[in-house]
């Protein structure tokens, strides 16, 4: 049950925690090294930074970063999800999904039109993610087939999925060929 949940904007004392958590969520520390590379980077500009506390303690984190369209001058104004984490003692109790709802709610509050991530299939699609192949977005490195259903998007402004297409870039830790299978 969700009892005595605060969603809020990181602070830079809580890091430590969320790095902590990304190692229990993943067992391991690429995805923690992966928010640090994001946090530092001004090229990522971090646009959500929000963490999920029970209590006092930290429960979830969730990063969303800056993404754009190869080639495209004036494209639309797009946000790479990465990366998503619950306490593993907390898992399956809706948690994932409140964090992913707000910060959705928050990049559409920041005029957002897009959100693009890599993820379990199972999951994301709760959260209104679609598949972004079919319409016609591709990763910014060459995703074998068998992968082509991790890769979703979520439209925020109405048309923007129709209206856009092509390959899309992220921030320079988000595209390190060792996540890409490079
Ligand atoms: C993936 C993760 C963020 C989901 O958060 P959560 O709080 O456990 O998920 P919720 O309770 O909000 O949602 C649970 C639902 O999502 C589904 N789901 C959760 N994790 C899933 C997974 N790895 N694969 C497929 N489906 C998954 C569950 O089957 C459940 O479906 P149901 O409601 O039909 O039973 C969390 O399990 C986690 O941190 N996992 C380890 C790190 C990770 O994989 N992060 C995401 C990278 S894409």
């Amino acid at each position: 049950m969700m009892t005595d949940i605060l969603l809020c904007p990181a602070a830079p004392v809580d890091i430590p925690a969320i790095l902590e958590l990304n190692r229990l969520a993943f067992g391991g520390n690429a995805e923690a090294e992966l928010v640090e590379a994001l946090l530092a980077d001004p090229a990522a500009a971090p646009l959500v930074n929000l963490v999920l506390f029970q209590g006092d303690v930290l429960r979830g984190h969730v990063l969303l970063s800056r993404g754009w369209l190869d080639g495209v001058a004036d494209g639309p104004a797009l946000s790479w999800l990465a990366p998503l984490a619950v306490h593993p003692e907390r898992q399956g109790r809706g948690l994932g999904q409140a964090l992913t709802h707000a910060a959705s709610a928050m990049a559409a509050e920041m005029d957002q039109s897009l959100i693009f991530l890599m993820g379990h299939p199972g999951f994301y699609p709760k959260c209104g993610y679609v598949p972004a192949a079919p319409h016609g977005f591709t990763t910014p490195h060459p995703l074998p087939i068998e992968a082509q259903p991790a890769w979703m998007v979520r439209e925020l402004q109405k048309g923007a999925l129709s209206h856009w297409s092509g390959r899309v870039r992220a921030a320079a830790a988000l595209e390190w060929p060792e996540l890409w299978g490079g």
